[in-house]
């Protein structure tokens, strides 16, 4: 009985985790959106203002390239955050 219930909790936990990665919906979107804009406001204004960033219009090649310069001058993103950061950006300041 014991053995049953350790392995239907580690069903419930394997696909609790696969779920996130699995999902391509407007939810997971947002999220990228949302972690983008926080990225933006911990990682990208402690050399300029914001306003550098919110009063640029770019595509979304325009803003990897700006991104990566960025990565050049010290600000540390991993493969994930750029991409939702890039995301965010392109969404939000696309032209
Ligand atoms: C280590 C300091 C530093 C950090 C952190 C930084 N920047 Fe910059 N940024 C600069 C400097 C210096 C310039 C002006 C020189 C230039 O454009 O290369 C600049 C200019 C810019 C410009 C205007 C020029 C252009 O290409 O349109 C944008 C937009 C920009 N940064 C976006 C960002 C974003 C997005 C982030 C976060 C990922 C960020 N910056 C983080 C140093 C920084």
């Amino acid at each position: 009985m014991k053995k049953k219930k350790t392995l239907f909790l580690s069903f419930v936990l394997t696909v609790a985790m696969a779920f996130p990665l699995a999902l391509s919906s407007p939810a997971a979107s947002s999220h990228a959106l949302t972690e983008g804009e926080s990225l933006l406001q911990n990682r990208c204004t402690s050399c300029h203002g914001a306003s550098k960033i919110t009063r640029s219009k770019k595509d979304r090649n325009g803003w990897e390239r700006t991104v990566r310069r960025m990565e050049q001058k010290g600000v540390m993103l991993t493969d994930n955050e750029r991409n939702n950061l890039i995301h965010y950006l392109a969404e939000t300041y696309g032209n």
